[in-house]
């Protein structure tokens, strides 16, 4: 069956969930058929063969919001990556996409060979933005997760620090070019071990007005030509090279149609984040960013690179409840109707907002339906 056709039958049956009580109507017996038909010639969206995509994050336990503590051991740095139900739920999609990133991305170092400081974890600092201090990435940690992923069959898409080099304004602005050199060794340090990265994002939320801080998209779109020129050196002779990735934040139009006219060459996957569950959680993202890329000369095509419904880790008994799946699998089909490639749920595993519980690592309802889009959509 045609993925597109499956695509709209996908659509069509998540929107005849949402409006079931329009059809049933009254009581018992009261019951108002209708027909639904698809139009299986007209192809609206192509998504990539493999939509589906979960993201693995840096919070440690200490990250709490309102009160409450959802991280556990869920961090890239601390998961248990020798839990059964953790490869296997990986497995089940066999490639699923990986997507590692998230706030304290662009707080994270890399350790390399040359550093001689200690390779110290993130420490609680409400001074500091974002409420940590840097943190260090062992590259022994590195090697783990790579073995791991490799060994459940996932395609990693690694989020790389872009405040690496910068200074932040009183503003949020964030002052001066991204160095690259700590990503670039991090990039070599793959290579040379053999690691597969399916592709290379630059920065989290750093677009538009930014969280925490902002980058300008003239310099932004610079900064990605230089993790394209990185990439084309380090994977010279590589007969598949990864994706350049960018920018992971929250669509703003002015900005991503600068960034996008500015990055013709140099950037494979526009990214965009979402949290908009509730009153606004309608199509218009999907249609804004659809329309740039349409009106861009841009080879560039469009990912929610993370979406979780609420913001701050999500809400316990809602995000990560059987309730979810109307807000989620709403999204799924709308996302593919407006031509996203690819749709990362926040999270796989941590917060409140996992695909699997953080403390039992069980599945929560939405890993289910996952697995409900992926069997619609396998080829
Ligand atoms: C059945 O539904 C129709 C249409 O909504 C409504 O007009 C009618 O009052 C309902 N009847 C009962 C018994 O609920
Ligand atoms: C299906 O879509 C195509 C292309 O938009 C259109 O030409 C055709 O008339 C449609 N078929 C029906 C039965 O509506
Ligand atoms: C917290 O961060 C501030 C600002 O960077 C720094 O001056 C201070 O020493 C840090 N506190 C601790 C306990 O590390
Ligand atoms: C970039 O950072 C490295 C340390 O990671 C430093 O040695 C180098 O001088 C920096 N480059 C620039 C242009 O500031």
């Amino acid at each position: 069956m045609c993925i597109l056709f499956k695509l709209m039958l996908l659509y069509l049956w998540v929107h005849w969930v949402n409006q079931g009580s329009d059809f049933v109507t009254g009581g018992s017996g009261n019951v108002t058929s209708g027909t639904v038909f698809v139009n299986g010639t007209a192809s609206i969206g192509k998504t990539d063969d493999n939509f589906i995509c979960a993201t693995l994050d840096w919070w440690p336990a200490n990250k709490c919001d309102y009160g409450t503590c959802s991280w556990e051991r869920a961090s890239l740095l601390n998961l248990d990556l020798s839990n059964p139900i953790l490869l296997n739920a990986i497995k089940a999609f066999s490639p699923l996409k990986i997507r590692m990133g998230g706030t304290l991305q662009d707080k994270v170092i890399y350790e390399t060979k040359d550093d001689k400081s200690p390779c110290a974890p993130f420490v609680k600092n409400s001074s500091e933005m974002f409420g940590f201090s840097e943190g260090c990435l062992p590259m022994s940690r590195w090697e783990q997760l790579n073995v791991f992923f490799k060994k459940a069959g996932a395609m990693v898409v690694f989020g790389l620090n872009a405040l690496s080099g910068r200074t932040i304004g009183s503003d949020g602005s964030a002052i001066g070019a991204w160095n690259s050199s700590n990503a670039e060794s991090l990039i070599r340090y793959a290579v040379n071990k053999g690691y597969i990265i399916h592709g290379w994002e630059l920065g989290n939320e750093l677009c538009g007005t930014g969280v925490g801080a902002k980058v300008a998209p003239d310099q932004y779109a610079s900064d990605v030509k230089s993790l394209e020129n990185i990439v084309q050196n380090i994977y010279r002779g590589f007969e598949v090279k990864p994706l350049v990735i960018a920018p992971g934040g929250f669509i703003d139009t002015n900005w991503f149609a600068q960034f996008i006219q500015r990055t013709p060459k140099s950037l494979q996957v526009v990214t965009q984040h979402i949290y908009n569950l509730g009153p606004d959680g309608g199509a218009q993202p999907f249609r804004d960013l659809e329309a740039i890329l349409k009106n861009s000369a841009t080879p560039a095509v469009a990912w929610v690179g993370e979406a979780g419904g609420a913001y701050n880790s999500g809400q316990n008994l809602v995000t990560n409840s059987f309730v979810n799946a109307f807000w989620y699998l709403d999204q799924l089909g709308m996302a593919s109707s407006y031509d996203t490639k690819t749709y990362c749920r926040q999270t796989l595993i941590g917060g409140n907002y996992g695909l699997l519980d953080t403390a039992t690592f069980v599945p929560n309802p939405d890993y289910y339906g996952y697995e409900l889009n992926s069997f619609v959509f396998k080829r």
